[in-house]
C-alpha cells in the first residue's frame, strides 16, 4: 500500500563518525599517496570502500556468538556452521576458512598449476591472483554487454557460452580442471548471472538470488532461499567470502562434493589455516556465519538492500554520472573513464574521482580500474578494460540520510569534473598493486 521501502531493522548500537575539514583531507590524501587504502578509518565520514566485512550484525548474531564453542577439534559451533552451509548449498564437504581468498588459495593449490586454465565470468582480483600464483591462467569470459557500462541487460554477469564452448573445445579436458562463475560478478559491476546461464554453464548467491525474483521469468513467486539452493545445486562446489552475504566481519568457506579434493583441501587447511573444524575462525565467528546465512535470504531484507543501492544509482544518474546500468546488488559503479575523458587511462581517472569524492565530502570509495587490473609488461602499460569507481554499500550500516549526503557530495564533485587531474605512479607492488600503490598528481 505504501511505496517507501524502509530499513527493515532498528538501531541498537551506534558508532560515531567524524567530520574533518577539506584542508585536513587534502593533507590526509597527500600523506596517503592518494591511495584510499592508506587513509585511517578515523579520518573518514562515510566509508564506502567496500561492502566486505563491514556489515552491521543483528542481535541474533551477537547472541549466537555467546554460544561460540572454541574447542580445538569438533567444536559445537563447527557443526552448527556446517549444518547452515549444507542446508544452503547441499555440498558434501564444508571447509571453513578465515576468508574467501584462503578458500581460493587452497582450491587453486590443488587444481591449478602451469598449463591449466580457469575460465570465469570475471575473476575477482584475489581469484585471479591466486590462480596466477600457481602458474595457471585466469580467463575472463563475461558476455560482451558486461563490458559496456551504459548498455542495459538484466544479467550482465552471464558467461559468454559460445566463448566458453570454444575454450573447452580447444583445450584438453585435463587442462580446464573447473569452470568458475562469480555471483554476483563483483569486478564486472556487481552484476547478476541468470539461472539459465548458470544451468548452461552448470555452475553458481543471496543478492544474485533476489535478482532472479525481479528479472527472470518463472522465479517471481519463488522464495530467495529456494532460488539460492537451486543455484548451488547446479555446481559441484564453491568458494565463499562470508564477509559479504554471510553478514559477518570475517569468515569464508570452501565447499565441494568431491571427496578426494576435499581431503587434499583439509590437509592444506591444517598447514596454514587450522584444524578442519575451525579453519582460522573462532567458534563465535562460525556461529555468526551460521546465523547470517539465514538472515541474508530474508525477503524484506533483500528488497530493502537491492532498493537502497538502486536509489543511490538513480540519484547519481540524474546528476549525469555515467555508470554501469542497471546497478548491481551491493554497489554503484561509476564509469570514471567516460566521466573524466580528459584523463587518460594510464593516469588513473578512477583514482582521481575517488580522491575528489574524499577531498570534498570525506567519503571513501574504491577504484576498480587501471590500478587494480592494469598491468605493466616489459615496461609497457596495458590498461584495464574499464576505469570504475565502486561506491559499495555496507550491509545494514548506513541509513537513507547518509546516502542523500553522498548524492549531494557527488553533485558538487560533478560540477568540478573538468578540473580534476590524473596521477602518476611513485611506487607499486608486482601483484595486487592497488592495495599499496603510491601516486602523485600529474
Ligand atoms: C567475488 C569475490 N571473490 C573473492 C573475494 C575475496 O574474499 P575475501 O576478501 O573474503 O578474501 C571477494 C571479496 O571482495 C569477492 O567479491
Amino acid at each position: 500500500m505504501f511505496k517507501t521501502i524502509i530499513e527493515p531493522f532498528k538501531i541498537k548500537v551506534v558508532e560515531p563518525i567524524r567530520m574533518t575539514t577539506a584542508d585536513e583531507r587534502r593533507h590526509i590524501l597527500k600523506h596517503a599517496r592518494y591511495n584510499m587504502f592508506g587513509i585511517r578509518a578515523n579520518d573518514i565520514l562515510i566509508d564506502l570502500l567496500t561492502d566486505s566485512g563491514t556489515a552491521a550484525m543483528s542481535s541474533e548474531q551477537w547472541a549466537a556468538m555467546m554460544r561460540g564453542d572454541n574447542a580445538y577439534a569438533g567444536s559445537n559451533s563447527f557443526y552448527r556452521f556446517e549444518a547452515a552451509v549444507k542446508e544452503l548449498t547441499g555440498y558434501a564437504h564444508i571447509i571453513p576458512t578465515h576468508q574467501g581468498r584462503a578458500a581460493e588459495r587452497i582450491l587453486f593449490s590443488i587444481i591449478g598449476g602451469a598449463g591449466k586454465t580457469i575460465p570465469n565470468n570475471t575473476h575477482f582480483d584475489t581469484t585471479r591472483a591466486n590462480v596466477e600464483h600457481t602458474g595457471a591462467s585466469a580467463v575472463d569470459l563475461v558476455i560482451p554487454e558486461g563490458l559496456q557500462p551504459q548498455i542495459r541487460h538484466p544479467f550482465k554477469g552471464d558467461m559468454d557460452l559460445a566463448r566458453l564452448e570454444t575454450l573447452l573445445k580447444d583445450m584438453a579436458p585435463k587442462r580446464v580442471p573447473l569452470c568458475m562463475l562469480t555471483v554476483t560478478n563483483n569486478s564486472g559491476g556487481g552484476q547478476p548471472v541468470s539461472m539459465q546461464n548458470l544451468k548452461a554453464t552448470s555452475a553458481l548467491f543471496a543478492e544474485n538470488a533476489y535478482f532472479f525474483k525481479l528479472r527472470e521469468p518463472g522465479y517471481g513467486e519463488k522464495r530467495p532461499v529456494d532460488i539460492a539452493q537451486e543455484m548451488f545445486r547446479l555446481a559441484d562446489g564453491c568458494t565463499m567470502s562470508a564477509k559479504k552475504d554471510g553478514l559477518v566481519n570475517i569468515g569464508g568457506f570452501l565447499a565441494m562434493n568431491d571427496a578426494r579434493w576435499a581431503q587434499e583441501a583439509r590437509n592444506l587447511l591444517i598447514l596454514t589455516e587450522g584444524f578442519p573444524t575451525y579453519g582460522g575462525l573462532a567458534g563465535r565467528d562460525l556461529e555468526a556465519i551460521a546465523q547470517g546465512l539465514r538472515e541474508v535470504l530474508d525477503e524484506d531484507y533483500l528488497r530493502y538492500r537491492i532498493r537502497s543501492v538502486e536509489y543511490l544509482a538513480e540519484r547519481l544518474s540524474a546528476i549525469g554520472y555515467p555508470m554501469i546500468q542497471p546497478p548491481g546488488g551491493h554497489a554503484v559503479y561509476i564509469d570514471a573513464r567516460t566521466l573524466l575523458s580528459h584523463i587518460p587511462a594510464h593516469q588513473f581517472p578512477a583514482q582521481s574521482l575517488c580522491s575528489a569524492i574524499y577531498e570534498h565530502g570525506g567519503i571513501r570509495t574504491g577504484e576498480i580500474g587501471n590500478a587494480m587490473f592494469g598491468r605493466c609488461e616489459n615496461g609497457e602499460e596495458i590498461p584495464a578494460p574499464m576505469d570504475l569507481v565502486r561506491i559499495a554499500i555496507p550491509r545494514r550500516a548506513y541509513t537513507q540520510s547518509h546516502i542523500d549526503y553522498v548524492s549531494e557530495v557527488a553533485e558538487h564533485v560533478y560540477a568540478l569534473r573538468t578540473s580534476l587531474r590524473g596521477f602518476r605512479v611513485l611506487r607499486q607492488a608486482a601483484v595486487l598493486r592497488h592495495f599499496t600503490i603510491e601516486l602523485e598528481p600529474v
